[in-house]
């Protein structure tokens, strides 16, 4: 049985990035989990003394302390420059960036708006690094609220819906004399989407490994499951029930954005060992 991986499965770039960050910095400790897995934290405690403190005060001098990839608030990033603590900055670039426009953009004297959720520790980094404020909006009555200037500098969280987006952008142009919209929507997750729905449709069965109750992965399995009828979600290798594979011949696997590739590459020796 042929044994393939989606195009694109599992960690996004960022996650990647960030992870290869920790394991070269042994006993630096990050500000926040660094990602949404608590086996891929507990391994990179286990394996590398990366620990995790969530009060960001508890740095002292001479410490180092790893930013996850949501990014920080702007005040705590240069309180913990300024004492002394040895700051290692794991930022995805995609969330840097929109941090910059908020910052230029609100320099130059624009009113910033951005599309998110206010609650997320990206949203709240990019809002602080907006010089005179941000507003932050989920839809279009949200945005009817504000009192805007002529001005408008307009960023998204990496994780929206172009088209949600695009509906904000829509209203707002005719209603303000200039529009500066960005681009700042990552396409990791939808590119996992993308690539699913190629190999579901070629492979006789499907795995996706994922946590049972990451959104994503369940979102994997769906698009898996409506093309490939003969499709499985699993946390692990010991959830795999071989007789899945029986007169199988092409065998499809993809990951949910917070599954580490250990666990994928366990899952793949235990099938190739089952088929063998
Ligand atoms: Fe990942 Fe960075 Fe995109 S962390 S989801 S590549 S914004």
């Amino acid at each position: 049985m042929k044994i393939q991986l989606a195009e694109n499965y599992g960690f996004c770039f960022g996650v990647k990035r960030a992870i290869k960050i920790a394991e070269e910095n042994i006993n630096a400790a990050t500000y926040g989990p660094l990602i949404h897995n608590s086996k891929e934290i507990a391994r990179l405690d286990k394996d590398f003394k990366v620990g995790l403190v969530e009060d960001f005060t508890t740095f002292k001098s001479g410490e180092k302390a790893i930013v996850r990839t949501h990014g920080i608030v702007k005040d705590e990033l240069a309180s913990l420059h300024a004492s002394g603590v040895e700051v290692i900055d794991a930022t995805c670039p995609y969330v840097t960036k929109p941090q910059e426009i908020a910052q230029e953009m609100s320099e130059a004297g624009y009113d910033v708006i951005i599309f998110g959720d206010e609650k997320h520790p990206e949203i709240k980094g990019v809002k602080s690094y907006a010089t005179h404020g941000a507003e932050v909006v989920t839809d279009i009555p949200d945005v009817k609220k504000l009192k805007l200037k002529e001005r408008v500098a307009l960023i998204a969280q990496t994780t929206r819906k172009v088209e949600d987006y695009m509906a904000i952008a829509t209203y707002l142009i005719p209603r303000h004399k200039e529009v500066r919209v960005f681009n700042t929507i990552c396409n990791a997750t939808f590119e996992n989407q993308e690539a699913v729905n190629k190999i579901a449709t070629q492979a006789d069965v499907m795995i996706i490994i994922g946590g049972k109750n990451s959104s994503n992965t369940k979102e994997l399995y769906s698009i898996s499951h409506d093309n490939c009828s003969n499709s499985h979600h699993i946390e692990d290798e010991t959830e795999l029930d071989f007789s899945w594979f029986e007169g199988r011949e092409f065998c499809g696997i993809s990951a949910g954005a917070s599954t580490p590739d250990w666990i994928i590459q366990n899952v793949i020796n235990a099938i190739q060992k089952s088929v063998n």
